[in-house]
């Protein structure tokens, strides 16, 4: 994208970024190029390849045309120096980290981050001798505190699921440069739209684009973004690891980018508005919504981020049973785990995700029975609602 372009607004760039405009038979979108292999003319051109003097693919494992096409334009919209695209959000994580730690390092991590995140530091790494250090979110002098001089970098993810609560990306960056240390920031709630960690200073931030980037539930796919250095620390791992995108995979994750800012801005909107209908419903005792004033995040929701995303989070007045007689009337709305496509989708974490836990276990990590996640899609919202008012009659 050339200087000029890069005045031009989310809602165009997210249509032409990263696009090379001479095409194959003159179309005017990304070709799939489904080949695991790239051929070279003769030894002349090879020679020209090892020495870096000419960007071309060698084997699908090390990257592909399409996926350049879409690392581009997720760079341009989160204004990074480099990006790596992954088959999955959790493909991105765990290479990233094991790219930057080695034996004896330490690292410090949020405890509202995704539970495979930390299920991943928690108990993987130790294997290879990295130590973890779980804080509590939003203690920010816990976070200072726990910092050592082996700490590699700092974990964080904003919102969160379920409660939605927001991290201060200004104390976060302060900590950081005071130890000088790496931080990472997954910004997959918040996407680009609504929220640019690097422009906060943040090192590195990771997006599963399985959800609003790709925006229709039908890819999984991860990014990483930041500085080109430490990109490309991971880019080697990458090679190895093999976690690759695949090329039509791309090409989804590229359509759906098409359109992720119109959706995202009505996703904003529409989210807002059924937050405040909950708010006032007889049958809800308590909503989360960053963008409501009765969040305990709200101030900086709205002095950080543009909007408050397309997840609300609400506990309905009523218990386990209550809350199976709610989800199973529900006729629209999914029960799905996920969130950012374009069908609302509804979860019940105390029955799905914390499936495993004791009663005792999830009410320390606030998991009560009768909380809700509601992952809202682009349907009209007074569609939604009146999903809703058919699960909030059999309460
Ligand atoms: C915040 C967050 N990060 C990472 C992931 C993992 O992404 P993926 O499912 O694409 O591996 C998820 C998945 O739900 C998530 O919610």
């Amino acid at each position: 994208m050339s200087e000029k372009d890069k005045n031009k607004s989310i809602f165009t760039r997210s249509i032409h970024s990263g696009e090379d405009r001479l095409r194959y038979a003159d179309a005017i979108t990304t070709p799939i190029v489904q080949s695991s292999t790239y051929s070279f003319k003769d030894s002349k051109e090879i020679e020209a390849y090892t020495k870096n003097d000419k960007i071309r693919f060698e084997y699908g494992r090390y990257g592909n045309p399409t996926e350049k096409v879409a690392e581009k334009r997720l760079a341009d919209l989160d204004g990074a120096e480099d990006s790596l695209m992954f088959s999955s959000g959790m493909m991105a994580i765990t290479t990233t980290i094991l790219a930057l730690v080695q034996t004896g390092d330490h690292i410090v991590i949020t405890d509202d981050c995704y539970g495979k995140t930390l299920e991943f530091c928690r108990s993987y790494l130790k294997r290879f001798g990295i130590e973890c250090t779980i804080v509590p979110f939003g203690k920010y002098d816990v976070l200072d505190s726990s910092i050592r001089k082996n700490t590699r970098f700092i974990f964080s993810e904003s919102p969160t699921n379920p409660y939605l609560n927001v991290f201060d990306l200004i104390k976060f960056r302060k900590i950081a440069d005071k130890h000088k240390v790496i931080t990472i920031i997954d910004s997959t709630f918040a996407t680009p739209f609504n929220q640019r960690p690097l422009e906060f200073g943040i090192d590195l931030v990771i997006h599963s684009g399985t959800k609003y980037l790709g925006g229709h539930n039908d890819i999984l796919a991860g990014v990483l973004l930041g500085k080109k250095e430490l990109v490309s620390k991971v880019r080697d791992l990458h090679k190895s690891m093999g976690g690759v995108i695949d090329p039509h995979c791309c090409y989804l994750l590229l359509r759906g980018l098409k359109t992720f800012p119109v959706r995202v801005k009505t996703q904003n909107e529409n989210t807002l508005k059924i937050a405040e209908y909950l708010e006032k419903h007889p049958k809800i005792e308590k909503v989360y919504y960053p963008f409501l004033k009765s969040h305990a995040h709200y101030n900086v929701a709205i002095e950080q981020m543009k909007g408050g995303g397309g997840v609300v989070t609400f506990t309905i007045k009523g218990d386990l049973d209550a809350s199976k007689r709610f989800m199973d009337a529900l006729e629209m709305i999914y029960i799905a785990p996920s969130l950012g496509g374009v069908e609302t989708l509804i979860t019940h974490p105390a029955t799905v995700t914390y499936y495993k836990y004791t009663r005792e276990q999830r009410y320390n990590l606030g998991i009560v029975d009768n909380l809700f996640r509601l992952a809202v899609g682009l349907e009209d919202p007074d569609d939604i609602i009146a999903d809703l008012e058919n699960g909030f009659a059999k309460i």
